[in-house]
């Protein structure tokens, strides 16, 4: 299972990078605003300093909404660094960019996806990852998770090779149910990642190491 963060903050992708588990970045325009990153070249700039940073995939959403808008600015995305994915958001436009990309051997992030059947449209226009968004059906009081085990049950009936990419994933237990479930990848911001560390009997385990280490080596 992949580990992606999903921020823009260079410090938290940093941080995640040193740990040495992060496999890839995810961004949106929302992730990109926080950190204050205005004008397209600045927001290019910002890319290119993400793909400096990590090894792995960095996920790039276009801001255009039409099809031809969304080809111009996949292409130019592309060219910061090959490790940029194009993320395409789930509209009939971007059905037909990611064919477009797909066709170019050009790789894919299909978002904001909270249907089983808008999973099975990006797979079939050849999506490299599909994002489902986890929190944001539970927000409304539909289970996210379930639609994670519905996506993975079909791509493996027909041998889609699109990556199902977990995303809007809030805290530890989303991230283990979908690794239960067998998502490829899921997405989240890194304190999730480090709540994994957590233990209250790790934490007494190693003071009663210590605290027996020191009385006899005093
Ligand atoms: C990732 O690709 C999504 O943009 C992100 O996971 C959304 O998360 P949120 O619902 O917590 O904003």
């Amino acid at each position: 299972m992949k580990f992606f963060i999903d921020t823009a903050n260079l410090k938290d992708i940093k941080e995640a990078h040193e740990l040495g588990v992060l496999d890839g970045v995810t961004t949106n325009p929302s992730l990109m605003a926080k950190e204050g990153i205005k004008g397209q070249a600045n927001v290019l700039a910002h890319y290119k300093a993400i793909c400096e940073i990590v090894d792995g995939d960095v996920s790039a959403e276009v801001i255009a909404t039409d099809y031809v808008g969304m080809i111009k600015e996949g292409e130019e995305l592309v060219k910061i660094d090959p490790k940029i994915v194009v993320k395409i958001p789930m509209i009939k436009d971007g059905v037909k960019a990611l064919k477009y990309f797909s066709d170019r051997g050009i790789r894919t992030n299909c978002t904001l996806v909270f249907s089983s059947g808008q999973a099975l449209l990006a797979a079939k226009a050849g999506a490299t990852y599909v994002s489902p968004f986890v929190g944001r059906l539970d927000d409304i009081s539909q289970d996210g998770l379930l639609l994670i085990q519905d996506i993975v049950k079909i791509y493996s009936n027909y041998g889609f090779k699109t990556q199902v990419l977990a995303a809007s994933v809030r805290h530890s237990m989303h991230l283990l149910k979908c690794a239960e479930l067998g998502a490829d990848v899921v997405t989240c911001p890194l304190g999730v990642i480090t709540s994994l560390l957590k233990h209250p009997l790790t934490d007494s385990g190693l003071a009663t190491f210590l605290n027996d280490h020191k009385k006899v080596n005093a």
